[in-house]
């Protein structure tokens, strides 16, 4: 059966904990772009992709549980960047796991090679795959990725 697809592609952006100290948080390792900007490049990726992108940040676990919930009601994928509940958050998880949209996971750094800790992702099973390790550019290509996933289950 041909699945038929109208109006723009929607994706919800959600920036887990400590990314709105963007810029003031270690600039070495995150960056010197703030929170604002990198919003900015998003924003502005989406369009040269004619995408519809909302972006959202908490630094609260349930509060990004009732985005992805939410998510499930208008949008076609989740981007994802869940901070440091990427390596604990099993709530996380299931909330993506349950919603299932295609999701992907995204890392400013590469979690790969930072303290052990950062290595392990307990979101990563639950999510269709993760880009890491390119600062604010990671979310551009997620946003590529997603419109690539949505437009090829649609074909
Ligand atoms: C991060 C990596 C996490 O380990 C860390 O806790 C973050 C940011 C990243 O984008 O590289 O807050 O998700």
């Amino acid at each position: 059966m041909q699945l038929t697809r109208t109006g723009p592609i929607k994706i919800a952006l959600i920036h887990g904990p400590n990314l709105n100290m963007l810029g003031v948080r270690d600039p070495d390792i995150y960056g010197k772009d703030d929170f604002a900007t990198v919003n900015q490049k998003i924003q502005r990726h989406a369009k040269h992709l004619s995408l519809e992108v909302s972006i959202q940040q908490s630094n609260s676990e349930g509060a990004i549980i009732d985005f992805v919930q939410d998510a499930m009601s208008w949008a076609n994928a989740i981007v994802i960047n869940p901070g440091a509940y990427t390596h604990y958050s099993y709530a996380i998880r299931d909330a993506i796991a349950d919603s299932r949209l295609p999701t992907i996971e995204v890392h400013l750094t590469n979690v790969h090679a930072r303290e052990e800790f950062r290595r392990h992702s307990v979101i990563s099973p639950a999510v269709t795959g993760q880009i890491v390790g390119f600062g604010p550019h990671s979310y551009l290509l997620a946003l590529e990725a997603a419109k690539n996933l949505i437009e090829e289950s649609h074909r």
